[in-house]
């Protein structure tokens, strides 16, 4: 049996994390490179991936950032591209980066609909591909998206949203099978309702600092409905994200893992 230890050691593996400068995907950059993953950093908003790389070589780990807006198919290829030339290979693409819209169906317009499948859904798509022609040749790696529990539970007004991770589900299913006898690994992750900047907004004060008692009122759904009792931190889907890049997930494919505190469970 392998070593518990050594199989969630991530030491000498490379990661690319986009959505890095903020909330899941800062977590997870910073949890990967905890483990000892030399990690890119990559978000739209460049000094928020700096910010991250930063606090990860602060504490003694390997990270680097750059700038890159996913809804662009060459920017998400020369990203993938520049972290296996730059360091030989890549082992785990985590396709992290979202964003959120909220409108009925009948008030939608076109170009929010597409905004949001551009980076949501067309996105996580750019990133599996450049990282599966990668890792296919390689032969090995680990692929990580990001979807929602919004594939299971409808709610009114987050239509393209959760359009947009139903497909990321399928689009994991699929890649699975199909680059899984190249020895890569594909799997999604759909969280329960996590306190991050896309949450934030409700209950966020313009300096930033969180009302409290906006908080406890927009969460409480949430919490009161999962039998753990609570909502997600940003950590709790970073060890999901872990787990799936490490070798103690390595008969793991083609998954949908549901860290949500119960709060759906299909
Ligand atoms: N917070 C939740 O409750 C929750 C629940 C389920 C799923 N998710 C998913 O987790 C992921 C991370 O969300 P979060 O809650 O940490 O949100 P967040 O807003 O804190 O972080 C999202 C990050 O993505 C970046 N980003 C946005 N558009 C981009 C683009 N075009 N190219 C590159 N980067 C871009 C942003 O700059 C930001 O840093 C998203 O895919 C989101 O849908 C979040």
């Amino acid at each position: 049996m392998q070593d518990p230890r050594e199989a969630f050691d991530l030491d000498g593996r490379i990661a690319v994390v986009t959505g890095a400068g903020s909330g899941i995907g800062r977590a997870s950059a910073v949890m990967l490179a905890g483990a000892g993953a030399s990690v890119v950093c990559a978000d739209l908003d460049g000094d928020a991936a700096k910010a991250t790389a930063g606090t990860i070589t602060d504490g003694g780990g390997a990270a680097e950032a750059t700038a890159v807006n996913v809804s662009q198919s060459p920017e998400v290829d020369d990203l993938v591209n520049r972290a296996r030339r730059d360091h030989g290979h890549l082992d785990v693409m985590c396709n992290i980066a979202g964003i959120m819209h909220n409108s009925l169906v009948v008030d939608t317009e076109d170009a929010d609909l597409d905004r949001v499948l551009a980076v949501n859904l067309k996105g996580v798509f750019y990133g599996c591909r450049a990282a599966a022609r990668v890792m296919t040749e390689q032969g090995f790696g680990s692929i990580i998206n990001m979807s929602s529990g919004a594939i299971d539970t409808p709610a009114p007004t987050i239509v393209c949203y959760a359009i947009a991770k139903a497909g990321v589900a399928q689009m994991t299913k699929t890649l699975a099978v199909e680059v899984g006898p190249h020895g890569v690994r594909v799997n999604a992750i759909a969280p329960g309702w996590i306190v991050t900047g896309m949450t934030g907004r409700h209950f966020t004060n313009p300096d930033g600092t969180i009302d409290e008692e906006r908080f406890n009122a927009v969460s409480a759904p949430m919490r009161n409905a999962a039998p753990l009792g609570r909502v997600g931190e940003p950590d709790d889907i970073a060890y999901a994200v872990l787990y799936l890049a490490s070798d103690a997930s390595s008969f793991v494919t083609g998954q949908i893992l549901r860290p949500n505190g119960g709060l759906s469970i299909p």
